[in-house]
């Protein structure tokens, strides 16, 4: 298993190229299986995730190749409904499949994600969608077996703006019989990304980027060029190291995806400029103590909070981090107190106490957002840090000692 090996304490500063969004290519590369033909997908992050994602699709009998970030994906010739434990219990996005394969073939059989990490990630909302579209569900040996010979449009309203149940009703419901009607949809840039892909596709989605979004079924969906979005979560990662530790400017990213992000940085005393598509950020000599709670799209993204305690953990006094999204996403904090942070959970509610500085210690990974928090301690820490188990972040940031090192940080990657 990797370890990265971080000498903290240097000045960072130049220029970072934001890759392609995880969680945009993952459900795009499942809707490249609603076509009888060849999907190209460009900007495409080489992550983990999306290695794990092609191996299921070639598994499923798609023809997918990957390379210098531009990806073809030909689903002309799908003979293995099924996606099997081994590969969903790494990937809960491996559940994407479930939506375009019972669109398209009618059945399909997917493992059922067990929890994750840091707690139990349910999918009964993906599930009861499929059943109002008329599919027909059971639990067969730890996997899901859903079925329909036809799927007929009608009213689903989530309890919670989900955003993989979007994505699965979305790709299950182009294709269906009819009007289907999605109410409290998640909003997020990627969801967002999928409705435009599917249209351009042949479907007919309307509502986009609101809460409402209306499916009228189509029979068939054609090949097409797709550019990913970039990753916002990628880039949020960088602005805070840009605000602890140097001045950098990120290019090929959106800033209109982090803008309440983007004002909390402003909060917290950062001078920010941006463009359409760059964002320049300077170290913040003494931090300002601010509070967030995470909300869906457009609110504070649940995929920062680790990183934002990091940031707050040097802050010049108190303040808290609230999780609406994910009561109990919290895995990072004691490894963050081993780096000499001051933070206190309270049921979802993290009290954070500004300290003076870090110190480096050996930490470990413990999911892909945690392991970011705890690179970003790292390079303001005093002194050398050792974390473990990296394959969490090679999950989902694509290059990222490559691009922390372009940028100066002291940091090399062990192989045991
Ligand atoms: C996606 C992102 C993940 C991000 C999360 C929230 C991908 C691949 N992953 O995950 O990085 O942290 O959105 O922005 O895009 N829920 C249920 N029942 C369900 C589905 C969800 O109760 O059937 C709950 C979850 O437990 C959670 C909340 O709804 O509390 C939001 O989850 P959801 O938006 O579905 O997250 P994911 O799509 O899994």
């Amino acid at each position: 298993m990797d370890k990265f090996i971080v000498n903290g304490g240097n000045q960072i500063s130049g220029k970072v190229d934001i890759s392609g969004a995880k969680n945009a290519v993952l459900p795009l590369m499942t809707a490249a299986l609603l076509v009888d033909g060849k999907t190209t997908i460009n900007s495409v992050p080489d992550l983990r995730d999306t290695r794990t994602m092609i191996r299921l699709l070639k598994i499923i009998g798609a023809e997918v190749s990957f390379e210098a970030n531009s990806m073809s994906v030909n689903a002309s010739n799908i003979n293995n409904l099924e996606a099997p434990y081994d590969l969903v219990k790494t990937m809960r996005a491996s559940f994407y499949v479930l939506g375009p394969l019972l669109a398209r073939f009618g059945e399909v059989r997917v493992s059922l994600p067990g929890g994750c990490s840091w707690g139990p990630r349910p999918v009964d909302f993906h599930l009861k969608g499929l059943e109002k579209l008329g599919a027909k569900i059971s639990l067969e040996s730890g996997y899901i077996l859903a079925k329909a010979k036809h799927l007929y449009g009608n009213r689903i309203c989530f309890d919670f703006p989900s955003v993989g149940a979007t994505g699965n009703i979305l790709m299950a419901s182009v294709l269906a019989i009819g009007e289907t009607c999605i109410e409290n949809a998640a909003k997020e840039p990627e969801i967002v990304q999928l409705c435009e892909v599917l249209n351009d596709m042949g479907a007919s989605i309307s509502g986009i980027g609101t809460d409402k979004l209306i499916i009228n079924g189509v029979d068939k969906l054609d090949s097409i060029d797709i550019d990913v979005i970039p990753d916002r979560i990628e880039a949020g990662t960088y602005l805070i190291a840009g605000a602890l530790m140097g001045d950098i400017t990120l290019n090929n990213c959106n800033p209109k995806h982090l803008e309440d992000f983007i004002d909390k940085l402003k909060l917290a005393g950062a001078n920010i400029s941006s463009t359409e598509n760059s964002i320049s950020i300077n170290k913040i000599d003494s931090i300002n103590p601010v509070d967030v709670t995470t909300e869906v799209y457009p609110g504070f993204p649940t995929d920062l909070q680790a990183q934002w305690m990091v940031f707050m953990s040097v802050a010049n006094g108190r303040s808290s981090v609230i999780d609406t999204v994910y009561h109990d996403r919290f895995t990072h904090i004691p490894e963050l107190n081993r780096l000499g942070a001051d933070i206190r959970l309270n049921e979802n509610k993290a009290e954070i106490n500004g300290v003076k500085k870090l110190i480096g210690a050996q930490v470990m990974s413990t999911d892909i957002r945690a392991s970011a928090a705890l690179i970003l301690g790292a390079i303001i820490a005093q002194g050398k840090t050792e974390i473990s188990r990296v394959y969490h972040i090679d999950r989902g940031y694509d290059s990222i000692e490559n691009k922390f090192k372009s940028l100066g940080v002291d940091i090399v990657r062990i192989n045991e």
